[in-house]
């Protein structure tokens, strides 16, 4: 029998394989790679090299995710949750793919390049720091959000 919640979670889940897997996968393998293999002023350059294909890939997954999201939001009916704080990670789900999405839609092509690219001819040393904690930073809160997110969507709230 054809169901289509089924299928919008299984693509849900998906998507955010896709997308936070690439995110943790930059900041725990790739960033320490270059720190490790690369002198300080050609880091960026690789760092920007390997991020730009990934951005592509994880405009799809970003869009589906948010998609597929948005459309069990509505199909079950669960707009309700977002005025209950015990729904704390649909808040956290929805805040953590605006921050992506802004970010590779917006401010990526807009302006932040163009910013990181300045910043980064001035000082590479301390713009790669940067880049790195905040890869760190959202990573985590990436994994707090999944964990959130699945043993609410299974029922166990426990704050
Ligand atoms: C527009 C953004 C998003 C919306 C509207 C959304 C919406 C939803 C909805 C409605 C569910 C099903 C909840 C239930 O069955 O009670 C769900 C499940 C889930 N979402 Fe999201 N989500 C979004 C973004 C994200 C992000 C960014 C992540 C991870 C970083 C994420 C990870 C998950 C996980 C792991 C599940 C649980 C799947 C399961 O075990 O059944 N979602 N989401």
């Amino acid at each position: 029998m054809f169901d289509d919640l089924a299928i919008a979670r299984a693509l849900h889940v998906a998507a955010v394989v896709h997308w936070i897997g690439g995110v943790l996968f930059v900041t725990f393998v790739v960033l320490p790679a270059i720190e490790r293999l690369a002198e300080p002023a050609a880091r960026l350059a690789l760092f920007d090299a390997i991020e730009r294909r990934f951005a592509f890939a994880a405009r799809i997954s970003t869009t589906l995710a948010g998609a597929a999201g948005f459309y069990m939001t509505e199909v079950m009916g669960l707009w309700s949750r977002f005025a209950d704080p015990h729904f704390w990670w649909m808040h956290a789900m929805v805040g953590l793919w605006a921050i992506f999405t802004l970010m590779l839609f917006i401010a990526e092509p807009l302006f932040l390049h163009a910013w990181f690219d300045a910043r980064a001819a001035r000082d590479p040393d301390g713009t790669f720091r940067l880049v790195t904690r905040l890869h760190r930073v959202l990573s985590t809160v990436a994994v707090v959000v999944i964990l959130g997110a699945t043993a609410g969507a299974h029922g166990y709230l426990p704050l």
